[in-house]
């Protein structure tokens, strides 16, 4: 087992490893004063840890509810939202007491965004069960929910009080839930290191599951350190996702998250002709992810200027040099077309 400690405006522990589900009582009770839980959870991932957690928090004198939504990124929307906010309330959730998130991505992300807004916010613990929950979305404190217009565009800087990482739980994955979350590992050994890099080369999708999500946890635990705000070197994790983010737009989430940012990763290292880029693309591949879209150019461009990123006339593009090595470069907008037309 291994515990990372986030220090960003809140301090908070990364525990990773196998059966770490069953300490969530232990660390409930250590990081709130909570008596009051709700577990927000979805239609996959209920049925198969539910029940666990919400009897072991109730056996220990929690008052527990719990809500539970439709799996899927089209859920993660304002009505939802509203609905689990009312929910807190008829329930009686109090500043003082605490949401569970257990799930992957998007019950974590609104169920941040609930624990950061009912009552101007309260605590709340992420239990992600999924690989890419686990490696980049539980941790840092990023909130949202989505506006039809695009992708987390509501949302809110909300760090959680802990988090669980139970690599048990990536057992029930289905093997396409668990690769989409290799392309956030991907990212990660692109963005800053050069040594995961060569053992994805080697392991594959038969990698050392704690080790690996543990090294990943570390290279966010820097990054937040350094810009919890995601005003700098926070936005290098961005590596794929704008145009990641416009395909699954377009696509109106038909594409997973997983596919999309690895599509953009491989858009990207062909457009800036990255020095690595073969090495990169072929990862892509050995990792099962596709490398290009039949998307036209012009419908991604309209998509991209959708983007929360967008800043002004310009939007920040991640590009990768080589690997271990990408830099943020603001791209004024109208030369975006260009540049995916490049890398397509
Ligand atoms: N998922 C990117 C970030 O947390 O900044």
């Amino acid at each position: 087992m291994k515990e990372i400690v986030v220090n960003a405006s809140k301090q908070y522990s990364v525990t990773i490893g196998s059966g770490v589900l069953s300490q969530v009582v232990k660390i409930t009770a250590a990081v709130t004063n909570a008596r009051r839980i709700c577990i927000v959870s979805d239609s996959n991932v209920w049925p198969i840890y539910g029940n666990a957690v919400k009897t072991g928090l109730a056996s220990a004198g929690y008052s527990v509810c719990y809500y539970v939504f439709s799996a899927g990124e089209n859920s993660k929307n304002s009505t939802t939202y509203l609905d689990l906010l009312s929910f807190l309330s008829e329930n009686e959730l109090t500043r003082a007491d605490c949401i569970v998130a257990l799930g992957g991505g998007v019950v974590g992300d609104l169920a941040g965004f609930a624990a950061a807004t009912y009552l101007r916010g309260i605590p709340y613990i992420q239990v992600p069960t999924t690989l890419l929950a686990m490696v980049d979305s539980s941790v840092g404190g990023k909130t949202a929910i989505n506006l039809p217009v695009g992708k987390n565009l509501c949302g809110a800087f909300y760090q959680p009080s802990a988090v669980l990482c139970d690599t048990n739980t990536l057992s029930t994955l289905p093997k396409e839930v668990f690769r989409d979350g290799c392309a956030e590992v991907i990212k990660y050994a692109v963005l800053f290191d050069p040594e995961l890099f060569a053992l994805l080369e080697k392991d594959g999708l038969a990698f050392d599951r704690e080790s690996v999500i543990t090294r990943c946890v570390q290279h966010k635990r820097d990054v937040v350190a350094q810009d919890e705000f995601d005003r700098g070197r926070r936005m290098l994790l961005n590596l794929g996702h704008t145009i990641g983010h416009a395909i699954e737009t377009y696509s109106n989430f038909a594409v997973s998250h997983g596919c999309a940012v690895a599509i953009g990763m491989a858009v990207t290292a062909r457009a800036v002709k990255c020095t690595d880029c073969q090495r990169m693309v072929a990862l892509i591949k050995q990792f099962g992810f596709p490398t290009t879209t039949d998307i036209p150019s012009d419908a991604l461009y309209c998509a991209m200027l959708a983007d929360k990123k967008r800043s002004s006339s310009s939007i920040n593009l991640i590009i990768p040099k080589a690997i271990g090595h990408c830099t943020i470069m603001p791209t004024p907008v109208d030369e975006l077309k260009t540049f995916i037309e490049e890398g397509m």
